[in-house]
């Protein structure tokens, strides 16, 4: 058989998640983790493809599906969102091949940034991204916690929490923020979320002064969310822990990356665990988020 790398078509993107879920499975078990991913999660990789799908490949050998790629560009950044190979098929030059395609979409988008975030626990998939100058640049960690237990002794928030809208004055004060804190507008990501039905979007308002957003999930998930500058990033995730534990859920959860000194202990002090610890991996130059929490390692 031979191996062939083509564009996705949206026919694929069911097979191309088992393989994702199956390959997630197999590294998070190999490392002790136990389980990460489950099935069904394709709906981000549709837009994607709709969006751009020069930036969606996959690899495929006597018709199975054996690799998957895909990329989005959001103004100047270029982000990996996936990459994975089924474990019978690694470490045979499938995922560099993939890569290399990606690449190239990052190189016809003129990005001047790329990044992605890994496994920490990962070295192949490390070693691969620094052959191809994307080097790491901080921890980010998965972090969850029973409901219950982030509620407790929570600090009060003061600030107002005012639902996103579609409206061009909101989308315009998203893209200043977002455009702070990670250098890049991310307005058709924020249409996507607002028409997610699992996905609730805030702004939060200190008096009249808009200090951030976040969204939360039905799963008691948070993220993405964004402060105004890194010293209201503590008040922002204090909102957003609330706005999410009462979404009602078993756990709530969110991905802070090292770097957000004052999120990362108050996740300590509400009991948050952490689950994961991922990688964020960027271009020289690119990565200092010390006032964003990515929504999950595909939509950063
Ligand atoms: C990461 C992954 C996509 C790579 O695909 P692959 O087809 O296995 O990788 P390739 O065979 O193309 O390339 C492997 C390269 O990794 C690098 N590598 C492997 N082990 C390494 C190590 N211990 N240290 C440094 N670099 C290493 C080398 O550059 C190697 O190439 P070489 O063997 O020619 O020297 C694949 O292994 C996978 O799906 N892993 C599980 C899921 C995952 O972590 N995906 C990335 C999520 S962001």
């Amino acid at each position: 058989m031979s191996l062939v790398c083509r564009p996705a078509r949206a026919e694929d993107l069911v097979r191309a998640d088992a393989l994702v879920v199956a390959s997630i499975n197999d590294l998070t078990v190999r490392h002790g983790f136990g389980p990460m991913a489950t099935a069904g999660a394709s709906s981000f990789q549709s837009f994607s493809l709709k969006d751009d799908p020069a930036g969606l490949w996959v690899a495929e050998d006597g018709g199975e599906i054996v690799g998957f790629a895909w990329s989005w560009v959001c103004g100047d950044l270029w982000f990996l969102a996936q990459l994975f190979v089924d474990p019978s098929r690694q470490g045979q030059g499938i995922g560099n091949i993939l890569l290399e395609r990606t690449m190239e979409h990052a190189g016809q988008s003129g990005a001047a940034h790329k990044a992605l975030i890994t496994f920490t626990f990962n070295r192949v998939s490390q070693g691969l991204y620094m052959r191809h100058g994307l080097f790491p640049k901080m921890p980010v960690y998965f972090f969850s916690v029973p409901r219950e237990r982030a509620l407790q002794s929570l600090p009060e928030t003061a600030l107002r929490a005012v639902p996103i809208d579609a409206g061009t004055a909101t989308l315009k004060r998203l893209a200043a923020i977002d455009s702070h804190a990670i250098g890049t507008s991310r307005d058709k990501h924020h249409r996507y979320l607002l028409d997610d039905p699992t996905s609730d979007g805030t702004l939060l308002y200190a008096g009249n002064d808009c200090v951030g957003y976040c969204y939360t999930s039905s799963s008691g998930h948070i993220g993405p969310l964004a402060a105004t500058g890194p010293d209201r990033l503590r008040d922002v995730f204090v909102a957003a822990l609330k706005l999410a534990s009462d979404r009602g859920a078993g756990t709530v959860s969110a991905f802070l990356p090292g770097t957000c000194d004052g999120a990362l202990s108050l996740a300590i002090d509400q009991g948050m665990r952490i689950t994961f610890p991922m990688l964020l991996m960027a271009s020289p130059g690119y990565g200092d988020w010390a006032q964003y929490l990515p929504r999950n390692p595909g939509f950063m």
